[in-house]
């Protein structure tokens, strides 16, 4: 939610050289999922502070800054804005400037106090010129400046943190400093790019990927001053601190579009490889699962007894599908919760709960407060997330990255097969550490997983009748999935997808409970897809399932049935049968939800939407 970008770079000779507005620009599109209300730059050059800001998409930026350019200059921030505090303006956009002009900031995050700060700021006679929170930091940056100008920008950063409640990241520069940027963080995200000559600042690092590889992590409550061939990190209180190297394993060729016409066709492409990644060097000599990095002992794992999955969105479906896995192989109760609702409802967790975080960011803020609450409980947290150097990780007792790479598209695709795939790990880690299955029982599931890369490539080549089905079925306006056990998460993650990318009304229900109610919404014509079980499964689920499709179609619907291939029975009450492999029914789920990714992703494009941003939307949540 709210990218932010800053580059300091070398000046060079005649001025000639990198210039701060393509570096940031660049930097901003490839941060443009986490908001796209408005956008806007400023640079440090000719002994002042020069800003262009639009509301609206990028683009627009880019064609104000056509029209009228900004100076060549080695400073620049920008920020792509996900508005909170005042209505996606050109007033609103950042950055903001304090009352001098000679100081911009922006921001990501809410400053709680802003109306009591700005209250104070208005009685002192500043004009303001937006309705924001952050303009309110500006001006008492400006003013700390002002007051001490000798103690120079850091110093004012610090005196004005110390007074902001709530959550930001904020990144300052002055005309007074021209080759510097001065940011702090507070529980929102900012890492730093280290280049040769010049060094970054970004909301993750896909900012930085196309100059440097290089990044390094703050802490909580940290302020950092980059120059092009510095990087100071104190606390607010002013103390050294020292910042995580770490080396981002993706470049920038991962966050383009490689030929795709969207990042959603092209990640939806990705996920045999984002599984198999996830999968990668999983085992040791000895064929012992490893995760990445544990800081939880062996017996404490043994000694869990109950687990709880925290998350939100397309993560939380992950988790719901995780407990089925989880608790048939390690006779562990799962439970699975919203993070928002999770430390609201006093939820009973001890020394022996172990949290499970899902997040793809690693930086939502419900599941960021979700993880502080639990670890004050007493729990262990394991955190399952897709970015290194994120906020979830580094707050957490025990991390499992999942690999997929940088996902750029708002609505989750491949983060959510890798998130199953990890959590499907950490039930086989769980089930051999506490000896629920033997040795030969794990490798016997992880040989199955192995399959699974293939067998999506197989479900992707063999989708062009979903394809033509989602063009035809542009003008729906509802369309409700069914599924029964780990079918049933997967049909709410069909839905989800489908009012995400294209804005129609979809709900995903649990195959057993139509009867008590949803079946009254069937009228003649209503699309149904329903997810199958295995034939080959136990007990009589799949009869069940079948049973629930004749039941819809009696009614009129029109059912669209996503079946395992040889799946004969359930032919003659499909109007559309959509095949996937075999594989066991714990796993299917990576399967299953394949064409419902697709279907949402060309029913959208039909529409004319824009798949990677949808309305209202944002990537990364970063706000509660
Ligand atoms: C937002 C995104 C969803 C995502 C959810 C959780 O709502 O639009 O696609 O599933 O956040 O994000 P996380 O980064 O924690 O997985």
């Amino acid at each position: 939610m709210c990218g932010i970008v800053g580059y300091v770079g070398t000046p060079a000779a005649g001025g000639a050289g990198v210039d701060g507005t393509e570096v940031v620009l660049e930097g901003l599109r490839r941060l443009e999922y986490r908001g796209y209300d408005s956008a806007g730059i400023a640079v440090v050059a000719g002994g002042g502070v020069q800003t262009r800001k639009k509301a609206g998409k990028l683009a627009n930026l880019v064609e104000v800054l056509g029209a009228d350019p900004l100076p060549a200059a080695a400073t620049a921030i920008g920020h792509t804005r996900w508005a909170t505090h005042g209505g996606p303006t050109d007033a609103n956009a950042h950055p903001h400037l304090d009352a001098s002009g000679r100081l911009a900031v922006i921001h990501n995050g809410i400053v709680e106090n802003f109306a009591l700060l700005r209250a104070e700021l208005l009685e002192a006679g500043t004009p303001f010129t937006s309705e924001t929170d952050t303009e309110v930091v500006a001006h008492l940056l400006g003013r700390a400046h002002a007051a001490d100008p000798a103690a120079g920008l850091a110093a004012a950063m610090r005196a004005v943190c110390a007074r902001l409640e709530g959550a930001f990241t904020l990144l300052a520069v002055h005309a007074d400093e021209p080759g510097t940027i001065v940011g702090a963080r507070r529980n929102s995200p900012l890492v730093v790019g280290l280049g040769e000559g010049a060094n970054y600042l970004g909301s993750d690092v896909a900012a930085f990927i196309a100059h440097t590889r290089e990044a390094l992590e703050l802490g909580q409550d940290q302020i950092v001053t980059i120059t092009a061939d510095d990087v100071v990190v104190t606390g607010f209180d002013g103390t050294p601190r020292e910042g995580r190297r770490f080396h981002v394993d993706w470049d920038a060729a991962a966050a383009e579009k490689g030929g795709f016409p969207s990042f959603m066709a092209k990640e939806i492409h990705d996920q045999p490889q984002a599984i198999a990644d996830t999968l990668l060097g999983r085992t040791d000599a000895e064929g012992r699962l490893q995760l990445d990095e544990m800081k939880i002992s062996e017996a404490e794992l043994r000694s869990v007894d109950k687990i709880v999955v925290i998350a939100c969105g397309t993560a939380a479906y992950a988790g719901q599908v995780a407990k089925y896995a989880i608790e048939h192989w390690c006779r562990i109760p799962v439970e699975v919760e919203l993070a928002h609702e999770f430390r609201y409802r006093d939820p009973v967790v001890s020394e022996r709960t172990l949290v499970v975080a899902i997040s793809q960011s690693g930086e939502t803020m419900d599941t960021i407060m979700a993880v502080r609450h639990a670890r004050e409980q007493g729990a262990k947290v394991l955190a399952i997330c897709n970015t290194n150097g994120s906020t979830i990780p580094r707050e957490s007792d025990a991390v499992l990255y999942t690999h997929a790479g940088p996902e750029i598209a708002v609505a989750s695709t491949k983060a959510f097969l890798a998130q199953i795939t990890a959590c499907y790990l950490l039930g086989l880690y769980l089930a051999q550490l506490r000896g629920n299955k033997f040795a030969d029982e794990v490798a016997d599931v992880l040989a199955q997983l192995h399959e699974i890369p293939g067998q999506v490539r197989q479900v992707l080549d063999g989708l062009e009748q979903v394809r033509e089905i989602a063009r035809y079925m542009a003008d729906t306006r509802s369309v409700l999935f069914l599924g029964r056990h780990v079918g049933y998460p997967v049909a709410m993650e069909g839905a989800l997808k489908l009012k995400e990318l294209a804005y129609i009304h979809a709900e995903g229900f649990a195959a057993g409970e139509l009867k008590h109610g949803p079946i009254a919404l069937v009228e003649p014509g209503q699309p149904v897809f329903v997810v199958v079980p295995s034939p080959r499964g136990r007990d009589s689920l799949h009869s069940k399932v079948v049973s629930n499709i004749q039941e819809v179609r009696a009614r009129g619907a029109r059912t669209l049935v996503i079946a395992e291939h040889g799946d004969t029975d359930v032919e003659p009450y499909a109007d559309v049968v959509i095949r996937i492999p075999r594989t066991s029914t714990l796993l299917s789920p990576l399967l299953a939800v394949v064409p419902l990714q697709v279907f949402a992703c060309e029913l959208a494009t039909a529409k004319g939407l824009d798949v990677d941003q949808p309305r209202n939307l944002a990537k990364s949540v970063t706000v509660e």
